[in-house]
């Protein structure tokens, strides 16, 4: 019988040829740059472009607050040398000649003629919503109202809902006003560079490609631990907890880049496809497989109420039904006041046989593991049993190499995403249909969580977490440094 293909998207571009055919942005706006992503964040990306050059339009910088442009410079001023960056002063002066500022109501059509003014007819504006998601769709319509979204793209921050449907309904919303493909949604895993390293890894070594899969590994640990509690975020954390903060959209993408099969192209849309593809094989969490915990103290933040339920720590199983991965567990850790700080991939191979030859007969050999760590530095460990001159018999040994020993100081997760977005560079920003997969997987999961279990903060979140891989060696400690 002869099969039949449908194909339900245009032609992909050919390999080799990565561009969108979108043209560079002539005009930033920024809602919400008075506010504290900004801070932290925005200006001192921006200035890090434009000291390498890379920044190439104004900037219009757009709040409630009514403020001046010298204001706002002085508020670019602190806020960079609030992150350590050392300013020079000829690159700053360049990046504020870029500045200026509006302030003005986002309910308010004037808001838009306003901005339309000052774009003087850019014809491929950016807009980047730094501002809460309730008020995306009243600032998409706005912009549309006033003509301003017929070209361009709009960058948005998650989260994109808080769960499956209500992401649905916001994509809905958005899609009135613009399309799928002028929309880019912020996961600033995807501007670290960790991702993309465990992709070419992957995909360019022919020592490791064969090997990874279901013939080979017993299970998958992606272990994200932070060494830090909520702190000052008390009001923006309660709400969402560590499922929704980390899980569901950055810890997802480790996911995917561990677990997909290789893009047959490098245009975003194969990649998306190749990504949402191993999203589907994916089942739906069991909360039977799901640890939720919460350090003591939590509960005296600032914004957290006080009988709060909302998880710190988050434990959980993941499976993959394809022919790749069925049977090898994918298990996912998370949480903050953990030991350490340290983000990392790890691949836990088949037990070898015990040994009849050689030293340590009595026991089996370690298991091989191969450990990408993405975060905050970035390396690739591979532990192999081996005889030790320094000990009775065969133990690990691990080969390890830290990639910044290779290559010096790489550009910082936000100054890849802007950039991306203003060059018309999609792959690393979220598709609906991977967005709305990642919360099908969690849904259960949301619906009806564990108790929450306290832990003590510098421990390793609830003891009960260790039920979860005790058939596959137990949770194994991140690798650090070297
Ligand atoms: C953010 C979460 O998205 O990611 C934080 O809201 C978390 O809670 C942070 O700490 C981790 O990102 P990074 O890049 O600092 O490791």
């Amino acid at each position: 019988m002869a099969a039949t293909m449908t194909e339900s998207r245009t032609a992909p571009t050919p390999a080799g040829q990565q561009g969108e055919g979108r043209r560079a942005a002539d005009v930033l706006v920024i809602f919400g740059i008075t506010g504290d992503l900004a801070r932290v964040m925005t200006f001192r990306s921006l200035y890090r472009l434009e000291a390498r050059g890379l920044l190439q339009c104004p900037i219009i910088g757009l709040a409630a607050d009514d403020w001046t442009v010298d204001q706002l410079v002085q508020r670019a001023r602190e806020s960079i040398e609030g992150t350590g960056e050392v300013i020079e002063p000829a690159i700053f002066n360049r990046f504020v000649a870029r500045l200026s500022y509006l302030h003005g109501d986002f309910d308010d059509a004037a808001t838009y003629t306003h901005v339309a003014e000052v774009m003087k007819g850019a014809a491929n504006p950016v807009f980047y919503l730094e501002i809460p998601p309730f008020l995306f769709s009243a600032v998409v319509r706005g912009l549309a109202d006033a003509g301003l979204t017929k070209t361009g793209r709009v960058v948005v921050e998650k989260p994109f809902g808080s769960d499956r449907t209500s992401a649905h309904a916001l994509a809905e919303e958005l899609h009135q006003y613009i399309d799928e493909t002028q929309l880019y949604r912020i996961d600033h895993y995807l501007g670290k560079m960790g991702l993309e390293e465990i992709l070419y890894l992957r995909f360019a070594n022919t020592m490791l490609e064969p090997v990874w899969n279901r013939n080979y590994l017993q299970s998958v640990q992606i272990t994200m631990a932070e060494d830090f509690g909520v702190e000052d975020r008390g009001h923006f954390y309660d709400p969402v907890g560590a499922l929704r903060d980390v899980v569901v959209n950055h810890l997802m993408q480790v996911v995917a880049a561990a677990a997909m099969e290789p893009p047959s192209g490098g245009d975003p849309e194969t990649i998306k496809d190749a990504q949402v593809a191993v999203f589907r094989a994916i089942h739906q969490a069991d909360p039977a497989h799901y640890v939720r915990g919460q350090y003591d103290g939590y509960r005296g933040i600032d914004g957290v109420t006080a009988d709060s339920t909302t998880e710190t720590y988050a434990a959980l199983r993941l499976d993959i039904d394809n022919w790749r991965w069925s049977g090898v567990p994918f298990f996912i850790r998370t949480g903050k006041k953990l030991p350490v700080t340290q983000t990392e991939l790890r691949l836990v191979f088949k037990d070898p046989p015990r040994l009849g030859f050689g030293f340590g007969r009595d026991r089996r050999p370690d298991t091989n593991q191969l450990v990408i760590k993405l975060d905050p530095s970035t390396g690739i460990r591979v532990s192999v049993a081996a005889r030790r001159a320094d000990a009775d018999g065969p133990e690990a040994i691990n080969l390890d190499m830290e990639f910044a020993s290779e290559g010096g100081e790489g550009p910082t997760p936000y100054e890849v995403l802007l950039h991306a977005a203003m060059v018309g560079q999609s792959i690393r920003f979220t598709r609906q249909d991977g967005v709305e997969q990642a919360w099908r997987v969690m849904q259960p999961l949301l619906d009806a969580p564990p108790p929450v279990q306290p832990y003590a903060p510098g421990s390793w979140g609830p003891a009960a977490a260790d039920q979860l891989t005790a058939d596959t060696g137990g949770w194994y400690q991140p690798w650090v440094g070297s």
